[in-house]
């Protein structure tokens, strides 16, 4: 199972008996560290309410398309841009005919037929209108359209009939989410392609108790590893401290310092084929790191002075490495952008770089949210501000275009 740190989800909630469970839903999604918005038809609040989904999930419910207020703040055509996916559970057998046939007569529908994101549909209903024909036709159209349909569970019901009906269990709704369809084209060149990411900080000792860091979260680079893991690569993550845990699928090295994360992506770098820099490494590190605790100096001495040396430039190493592979570095740029990502990819000997500007807060460190462009010798492509996770699979997209057929051949060496 992927997680699901820093995704949007968008919960759809529709006039089922079991919407009641739906706040554990969203702490659930919240547990595992999804942003939510959630989305209400308006007879769903006959089972649940707006104030108690608001409490759990942190933002104001939404459930009309024509509240002017909210539409200000984030229009419906945004939100279906904002979406990583959809989830709609409970889906009544009127919201499953509605998508059917494309229907958009509220905020939920119009948001499904809005957006690129995948929507995953747990129905949920009396086990009759389940299994009428009608319903399983929507179904089966809902299918053929690129939903995802999670069958309901077979129980007691709350209408005290017995068959499948009743609303999974949240982590049963989340195992949908975490393992998200991937574009044939990018599954056909990550399938079986060794991956190497690296990502997060690096942390040089001053002394025992200090060091020298940056303000990377590690986040853009777990996306990246997850969403190519997703694709069916085999992936090796060297994390600098605080990378947030990633699927135990992931081969995950833990390193400290830029030496400990050189040495590790030099112990790992046989049969890879696709290196991704994506880590924030310290250009320099404290030349030598005190034993014991600096103590503060006398009041007369009011400066410190400390040497730094330069740290191994760990993506050169792989690019000057004996082996064949592609080689994607990261920039992160606060002035003159792109100019010094152009140099950057070419002084580096790489076949692509992404940069961002992380000067701007919404999209920079910390955020869970990127914007960046993606450079080749022959191309430059802008992929607009999206969560992280969004521009990892934008990113995996840019990878098979550009170097989908030497990547294969990479593979079959
Ligand atoms: N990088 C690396 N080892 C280093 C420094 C950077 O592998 N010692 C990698 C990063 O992971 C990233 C790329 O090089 O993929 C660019 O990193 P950046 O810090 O932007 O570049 P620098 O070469 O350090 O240039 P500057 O700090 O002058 O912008």
């Amino acid at each position: 199972m992927s997680s699901l740190v820093g995704q949007h989800i968008v919960l759809g909630i529709t006039a089922g008996v079991a919407a009641y469970k739906t706040p554990a839903l969203v702490r659930a999604l919240r547990a595992a560290s999804a942003e939510i918005q959630v989305v209400m038809s308006t007879n769903a609040k006959k089972f649940v309410t707006p104030t108690t989904l608001q409490a759990v999930s942190g933002q104001p419910v939404r459930d009309d398309l024509w509240d002017a207020k909210a539409e200000a703040s984030m229009g419906h055509i945004e939100l279906a841009r904002w979406a990583d996916q959809i989830l709609i559970a409970p889906a009544t057998a009127n919201c499953i005919a509605a998508l059917a046939q494309g229907q958009a007569y509220d905020l939920l529908t119009t948001i499904c037929l809005a957006t690129e994101a995948q929507v995953v549909v747990a129905p949920a209903m009396n086990q009759r209108m389940y299994l009428h024909a009608a319903t399983q036709q929507n179904l089966s159209a809902l299918e053929r359209l690129g939903y995802q349909i999670i069958d309901p569970d077979h129980g007691e019901q709350a209408c005290g009939e017995f068959g499948p009906g009743r609303l999974p269990d949240p982590e049963i709704l989340i195992d949908a989410l975490t393992t998200p369809t991937v574009d044939p084209e990018i599954a056909s060149v990550f399938a079986g392609l060794s991956v190497m990411v690296t990502a997060g900080p690096t942390r040089e000792a001053i002394d025992p108790v200090r060091f020298i860091s940056n303000h990377s979260s590690g986040l853009q680079g777990l996306s990246l590893a997850e969403a190519a893991l997703n694709a069916g690569a085999q992936v090796t993550l060297v994390a600098g401290p605080g990378v947030p845990a990633c699927n135990p699928a992931i081969n995950r090295v833990d390193v400290i310092s830029a030496t400990d994360m050189h040495t590790a992506v030099q112990n790992n770098l046989h049969g890879v084929h696709l290196f991704i820099g994506v880590a924030a490494v310290a250009d320099y590190r404290v030349a030598k790191p005190a034993e014991q605790k600096i103590k503060k100096k006398p009041s007369d001495q009011s400066h410190l002075d400390l040497r730094l040396i330069e740290n191994p430039d760990i993506i050169a190493s792989v690019v000057d490495s004996d082996q064949e592979l592609v080689v994607i570095g990261f920039a992160a740029e606060t002035h003159d952008t792109l100019n010094h990502a152009r140099d950057k990819r070419q002084r580096k000997g790489l076949h692509a770089i992404v940069v961002n500007d992380v000067s701007d807060a919404r999209i920079g460190f910390n955020s869970p949210d990127n914007a960046t462009t993606f450079i080749t010798d022959n191309a430059e492509v802008s992929l607009p501000r999206q969560s992280k996770l969004a521009i990892a699979n934008n990113l995996l997209q840019q990878i098979t275009d550009n170097f989908g057929t030497e990547l294969a051949g990479l593979k079959d060496s």
